[in-house]
């Protein structure tokens, strides 16, 4: 074969190299232009991305809040006692039918109460957690309101206006929050936020127990 058609063959070969090196370097570095994609993949679809905006909307926001009154599948919303703490109209006095009050729910309970409720209320409930306790500083040290607020303490639930309140007054209360305190129904499942506030209940009993309360045979390890 003649040299000149080898030495050909060889620089086409050796050029056929280059696309895919341009390719590599192309995409191996940041750009600041919309990528060539050759494969249409979900990167290209149309779609609003998160925190984008959406002229469709009075409000312009393409992530839609919940409607409201949606209610999860599989949910039983009529289940008032359940849901809402209702019954009959009423503050329910006991935990829901599906709940029964035992030693797993309280310990539930406290497990999930000293997660999401110790750090405003403190781990005995009687409102001294330590946001209280740093807001407290911030506070005393300042002129006026910090970052725009004043502190509004966490209540304590020991205070005689919580301890006469129906369980389903508490259940209430952590789903939808009161006054200062938000809700808690997006952070907690329905049957944790039972469990938190039997939970509470038995704190509150732990406040206000006498010598009578404890079975005589225990009294001796006090
Ligand atoms: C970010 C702080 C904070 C957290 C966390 C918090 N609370 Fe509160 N809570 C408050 C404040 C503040 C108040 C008093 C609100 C007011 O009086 O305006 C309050 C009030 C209460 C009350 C009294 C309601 C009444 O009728 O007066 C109960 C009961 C209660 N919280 C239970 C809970 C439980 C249970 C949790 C955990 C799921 C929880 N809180 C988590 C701040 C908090």
């Amino acid at each position: 074969m003649p040299r000149a058609i080898i030495f050909t063959l060889l620089i086409l070969s050796l050029m056929a190299l280059l696309p895919p090196v341009i390719a590599a370097n192309a995409r191996s570095k940041p750009d600041p232009n919309r990528p060539l994609n050759l494969i249409q993949d979900m990167d290209l679809q149309a779609k609003f991305k998160a925190q984008s905006e959406n002229d469709l909307f009075a409000d312009k926001r393409s992530q839609r809040p919940q409607i409201v009154g949606t209610v999860a599948q599989g949910e039983n919303y009529l289940d008032t006692h359940f849901n809402d703490g209702v019954v009959d109209g009423q503050w329910a006095t006991s935990t829901p039918a599906q709940l029964p009050m035992d030693m797993k729910l309280l310990l539930r309970g406290q497990e999930r109460f000293n997660i999401y409720c110790t750090p405003c209320h403190g781990w005995s409930g009687g409102g001294d957690g330590t946001i209280n306790q740093r807001a407290l500083e911030l506070v005393a040290n300042a002129e006026g309101p910090v970052n725009g607020t004043v502190w509004v303490a966490a209540k304590s639930v020991h205070d005689a206006t919580v301890t006469i309140q129906p369980i389903g007054q508490l259940f209430n209360t952590v789903t939808n929050g009161v006054r200062n305190m938000a809700g808690y129904s997006s952070q907690i499942p329905i049957a944790d936020r039972w469990a938190i506030v039997s939970y509470l209940k038995a704190l509150q009993r732990s406040q206000n127990a006498s010598i009578a309360d404890v079975p005589t045979d225990k009294r001796g390890g006090l």
